[in-house]
Formats: C-alpha cells, structure tokens, sequence
C-alpha cells in the first residue's frame, strides 16, 4: 500500500464466488491497495454469498426476478453500491449483462474477468471452444467493462499452455488458477490508478518492477501450473 486510502470495491456474482474469494483474499493483506466492501449476487442461492458472509463481507442477493424488469433490478444493485460507498465494481462470474445505462455509471471504474485470451473467445463455454480449436495457448483477461458483452480495453492477460492430452476439465482448472492469480493483480493495477481507461484503451504508469505488466505472457509453455509471479516480471 502507498498510504492512500483502500479502494472501497464491491464485487458482483452469479455462482460459485472463487474468484470474489481470492480478491478478498487478497484484500486481507496489509498492504493491499483496496477492499471488499460488499458482495451481490444476481442469484438468491449463489454459492459465493456463503463465502463472502464466512469472510465477514456484507452480502446481498438481489435477484434479477424479484423485480419487473431489467432497470429496476439495475436501479437496486446501483443503490446498494451507492450505500456501500463503492468506488470500484469487480464483475466476478457475474453472467448477466449490464445495460449501456449501467456501465455509462461506472465507466473505468468496473472490470470484469473472463476465462479466455480475449477479443478470443467471448461467452461461454471457452475452454470447450479453445479445445475445438486446437488452440496452444489459452488464458483469462481483465477488462474495463463496456455495454458489449466480454469486450473493453484489456487491463491485464495471463496465458496458460494447452496440453496435449487437456479435456475441458484439465484446462478448466489451469484457466481458473490463473484466474486467481491474476484478478488480484489486476484489481491492484486498477486501484492504485496504474492502470487507467483513457478513451478506448488503458493507460499504464509506474507498473515498476513486481506489480506486473499490462500483459502477461507466458514464456513457459509447457509447464502444468502457471508460475504468474515470474511471468509478472518477465519483460519483452
Ligand atoms: C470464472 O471462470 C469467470 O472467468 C467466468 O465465470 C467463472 C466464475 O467462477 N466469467 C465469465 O465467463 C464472464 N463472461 P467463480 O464464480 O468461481 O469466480
């Protein structure tokens, strides 16, 4: 941490929450540069609440059918931010799309993580997709959101290699390890104002030594478990 104030961030989600759990995780750490200070889920019994209520971190269902459509269940989840005094949104598995409404609110202050090397891959089912496609490398990105589904500027990427003998399964839980090593990281790009959504692209500064590069690449291909510290400080 630089003596600033922690970011206050709050976290949105649909299902399972590995991925809120690992930011607030890292959020425990003395020197993190931000907090979670909430959690919604758009689904009454998403997994995710349980862990978040287990961290101590308020969490809230709203779900999408508890309102008549889709600007009232937005207005809602909105409120709840504004209470919570919330000035950064991490979509974390949250499988619903935002309105252009919405994300013009929160425009450079909500990313979103996605289990593929994006603009690759949008939607679902990308591990499958990237199997099919006889792809070597594969990965998860963080992004600025926009109104378009899994697409904005690129905050940071991180490459895992395709095996040859990977099923979904395998390559499912190499993407999800990188997953969580590389939400903090991007999250603390983001809060520290690192990284930073000028126009249509995102603008680094002072990335230093050790809080990583926009884009991590992996040099490794071939090892099973992605080693994104060092990949952190690989530099072209
Ligand atoms: C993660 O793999 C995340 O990248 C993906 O959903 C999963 C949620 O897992 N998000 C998307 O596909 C967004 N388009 P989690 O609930 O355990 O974090």
């Amino acid at each position: 941490m630089n003596g600033l104030p922690k970011k206050r961030v709050a976290v949105l989600i649909s299902g399972r929450g590995s991925n809120m759990k690992t930011l607030a995780e890292a959020a425990g750490g003395a020197r993190s540069s931000y907090e979670i200070v909430g959690v919604i889920a758009d689904v009454a019994d998403a997994a995710g609440l349980n862990h978040a209520a287990a961290l101590d971190i308020e969490a809230r269902a709203l779900p999408r059918k508890d309102y008549s459509d889709k600007a009232t269940h937005e207005a809602a989840i909105d409120a709840q931010l504004k209470s919570w005094n919330v000035e950064i949104v991490a979509l974390a598995g949250y499988m619903r799309l935002l309105s252009p409404e919405f994300v013009g609110k929160w425009t450079g202050r909500m990313i979103n993580i996605h289990p593929s090397l994006l603009p690759l891959f949008k939607g679902l089912d990308t591990h499958k997709r990237a199997l099919d496609a006889g792809m070597r490398v594969h990965g998860c990105t963080v992004h600025f959101v926009t109104a378009e589904m899994d697409d904005g500027p690129i905050v940071a990427q991180a490459a895992v290699p395709v095996l040859p003998d990977d099923n979904e399964e395998s390559l499912t839980r190499r993407v999800l390890a990188a997953e969580h090593q590389l939400y903090p990281l991007a999250l603390d790009l983001v809060a520290t104002g690192r990284a930073q959504l000028v126009g249509n692209r995102v603008a680094y500064d002072n990335l230093g030594t050790s809080g990583g590069r926009g884009i991590v690449l992996s040099p490794a291909v071939g090892g099973d478990e992605p080693d994104l510290e060092s990949l952190a400080r690989f530099t072209p």
